[in-house]
């Protein structure tokens, strides 16, 4: 393929992993850059968060030799965008600063955040705030969209001219409209017509769990790369198998019951670094049970993660699914 820039910045590979609140921290992205991933994108960043030094959104802002990074920001207006892209700008360490303007959470496009800039009212505001956002970004900043608010609102085309000529450098497309969530399937015939529609890169979203669904997307798409979300959730080998196939074009194959409990592991003893035992726990007690899903057992092994109080509790767990397995 394709090399990918981004700006001044050129990925390894054109697989990219997908934001996501509440699992993309810097324990799972720095293990997704272990399977090869060529960028990985922080959770939302609240501008409000950033502007009034938010204890949290600091802590989500936490990285440590992870290049390249893309910060994902989310704002409702130009003036607070603005300032928060100064603040990231002139204190973090990073390489891209990436727009959500896709997020369907109610509380969000409340806010006139996420997903609420793909209105077809909000054309002229979204140029405009972009376009400031890019003058005052040091880093090259992309944008992450949908395909529109609804069925009968599909603005994704329009909005990425737009967006090109706010000087955005590349747009990632999740081909779905706000109201449907995550629901319905991916529309790749829009993401496709966003594609030609524009002179930089667009990355396709949306659905891609594995190597052949990537090869079919990019053919049918013309994408110049991928986004992945879910499908790598609990499946970091899906991220290897991709960069592999891209690279060198040989297939790597599933991972074993074993292998998928060393990553459980691995995920588990680097959010511990993170964010201690406590918080590592109770968040993994919901994220551990994706890397069992499909083997036999999973059921049971879910019920036995999900009442795990510690780490001991839940590396015996991971022991008792080996033990099992043999
Ligand atoms: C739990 C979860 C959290 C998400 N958080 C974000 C987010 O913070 N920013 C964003 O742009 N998209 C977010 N998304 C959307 C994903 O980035 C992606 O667009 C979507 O899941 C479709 O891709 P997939 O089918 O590969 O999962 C989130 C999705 C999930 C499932």
């Amino acid at each position: 393929m394709k090399e990918l820039k981004i700006g001044n910045v050129v990925l390894d590979n054109p697989v990219i992993l997908a934001p996501m609140a509440g699992i993309t921290n810097f324990a799972y992205r720095k293990m997704l850059k272990e399977f090869g991933c060529g960028l990985v994108v922080t959770e939302m960043i609240s501008d409000h968060g950033l502007i009034y030094g938010n204890d949290e959104t600091k802590n989500m802002l936490y990285t440590k030799d992870e290049k390249p990074l893309s910060i994902q920001l989310f704002g409702g207006d130009k003036e607070s965008m603005v300032k928060a892209t100064h603040i990231l700008c002139d204190n973090y360490d990073f390489d891209i600063l990436d727009l959500n303007m896709g997020c369907p959470v109610l509380k969000v496009v409340k806010g006139n955040s996420g997903s609420s800039w793909l209105k077809e009212d909000r054309q002229e505001e979204l140029y405009d705030t972009v376009k400031a956002i890019v003058e005052a970004s040091t880093k090259p900043v992309t944008v992450k969209i949908r395909i529109g608010w609804d069925e009968s609102s599909i603005t994704a085309i329009e909005t990425c001219k737009i967006l090109e000529k706010a000087g955005v450098s590349l747009i990632a497309v999740h081909g779905r409209t706000r109201s449907q969530f995550y629901s319905g399937s991916t529309n790749y015939e829009i993401i496709k017509k966003c594609k030609e529609s524009v002179n930089i890169p667009v990355i396709a979203n949306g659905d891609i769990n594995s190597v052949d669904d990537a090869i079919r997307v990019l053919e049918y798409t013309g994408c110049d790369g991928i986004m992945i979300g879910r499908g790598a959730l609990g499946n970091p080998n899906l991220i290897r198998q991709l960069v592999t196939y891209f690279k060198t074009g040989e297939r790597v194959g599933e991972s074993t019951l074993n292998e998928q409990v060393e990553y459980c592991k691995k995920h588990y003893n680097y959010l511990m670094e993170l964010k201690g035992e406590f918080r590592a726990t109770a968040e993994m007690r919901g994220l551990a049970s994706h890397y069992f899903k499909g083997f036999e057992g999973a059921k049971a092994y879910r019920g036995r993660l999900s009442q795990c109080k510690s780490k001991n509790d839940f590396m015996s767990v991971m022991e008792e699914i080996i033990a099992q397995n043999k």
